[in-house]
């Protein structure tokens, strides 16, 4: 190691088993040491997000092939973080104790801790100046999962596309991007969040609450559903006849992946599945969005300290967040 790590323990959140938000606790384990290659990080903030809750009740079932069988192969939870090098390991050359670096895995890292350790050739990056930590917590999972909704419908400048939900995490990273293509986006949410969404990009905005997207006369390039609460079936009559409808979930019989792989036969609207690209791909975009000032992550207006991450959990699985909901860790919170 080229400086000395804290020799110390740390508190972090894991679970042993799948289960609700109760099944976590938050525990003392040791401060991990950075192997060859590897950075320790000490973290300041990271979210609780719906990959986090997709991690913690593996569900959809399909999660457990990804994180282990019967129990999860990883007792440590969290799939982003922002934070600072605390040390590094022999052969590191890219970062340098004291630089700010962000980063996420959708399988997760162990970002709900004080600490963690990561290659640094990892799902990481530095964080761009003048961002808070929790600004770049906030940056990553949404934004992830956007980019592979925009690249798989290849949004051109003059566009007409629909995005259902984009008060989510991925709505909101997803509505940012789409309107830096210059794409006139009309746009589902909540009334009371009518100003953020157009202050985002929206040229039209629809309260969910009293009318259904799905009944309208407009037609459009690309439907977008942020929140995976509309069908392709109810959203076929939007599109224009090569339109492309991407779902953020697999539909309520997994029917977006059959479609996904049948319509492309066709001339006509296509379903495409946004299986998301690798971080080597998806961070440079996110950065340069962020520099450039087209992305700026929606925060919620509640947060929580890794004592409250139960509470976090519970709150995030109501489905009712509005963009990222910050956990602030440790004393130094510059959140
Ligand atoms: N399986 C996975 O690993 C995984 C990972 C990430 C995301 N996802 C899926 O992706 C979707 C989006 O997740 P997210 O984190 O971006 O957002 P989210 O937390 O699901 O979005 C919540 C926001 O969406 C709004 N909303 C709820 N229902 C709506 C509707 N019918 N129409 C329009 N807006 C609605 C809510 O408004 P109110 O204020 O009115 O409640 C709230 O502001 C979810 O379906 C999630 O399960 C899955």
């Amino acid at each position: 190691m080229n400086a000395m790590a804290p020799n110390n323990t740390m508190r972090a959140a894991k679970r042993d088993a799948y289960g609700p938000p109760e099944a976590i606790s938050v525990t003392r384990l040791p401060v991990p040491s950075p192997n060859r290659g590897e950075l320790l990080v000490r973290i300041h903030a990271t979210t609780v997000n719906r990959t986090d809750c997709a991690n913690l009740t593996a569900r959809p079932l399909v999660m457990h092939l990804v994180l282990g069988i019967r129990t999860p192969r990883q007792a440590r939870i969290g799939t982003d973080f922002a934070g600072e090098v605390a040390a590094v390991g022999t052969g590191v050359t890219r970062y340098r104790v004291g630089d700010r670096i962000c980063g996420f895995r959708d399988t997760g890292l162990g970002g709900q801790a004080e600490y963690l350790t990561i290659a640094e050739d990892g799902p990481v990056m530095s964080i761009p100046a003048g961002l808070s930590d929790a600004v770049a917590a906030a940056s990553l999972e949404g934004a992830h999962y956007a980019f592979a909704f925009l690249q798989r419908a290849n949004v051109q400048a003059g566009q007409r596309v629909l995005i259902n939900g984009g008060t989510g995490a991925i709505g909101s990273a997803l509505l940012q991007f789409t309107a830096a293509c210059d794409a006139e986006i009309t746009v589902t949410g909540p009334a009371d969040a009518a100003g953020i969404l157009y202050g985002m990009g929206a040229r039209r905005v629809i309260d969910y609450t009293r009318q259904d997207f799905t009944q309208s006369a407009e037609r459009y390039d690309c439907v977008f559903d942020a929140v995976g609460k509309s069908t392709f079936g109810r959203c076929r009559g939007l599109l224009s006849r090569t339109g492309v409808y991407i779902s953020s979930e697999p539909g309520p019989y997994w029917q977006n992946v059959g479609y996904a792989l049948l319509t492309p036969l066709g001339r006509g609207k296509r379903v495409r599945f946004p299986v998301p690209y690798g971080h080597e791909h998806s961070f440079p975009f996110i950065r340069r969005h962020l520099e450039a000032g087209t992305f700026v992550p929606l925060l919620d207006e509640r947060s929580f300290t890794l004592d409250g991450v139960v509470e976090a959990y519970r709150y995030v699985l109501t489905g009712r967040k509005r963009g990222n909901v910050i956990l602030r860790i440790g004393e130094k919170d510059r959140c």
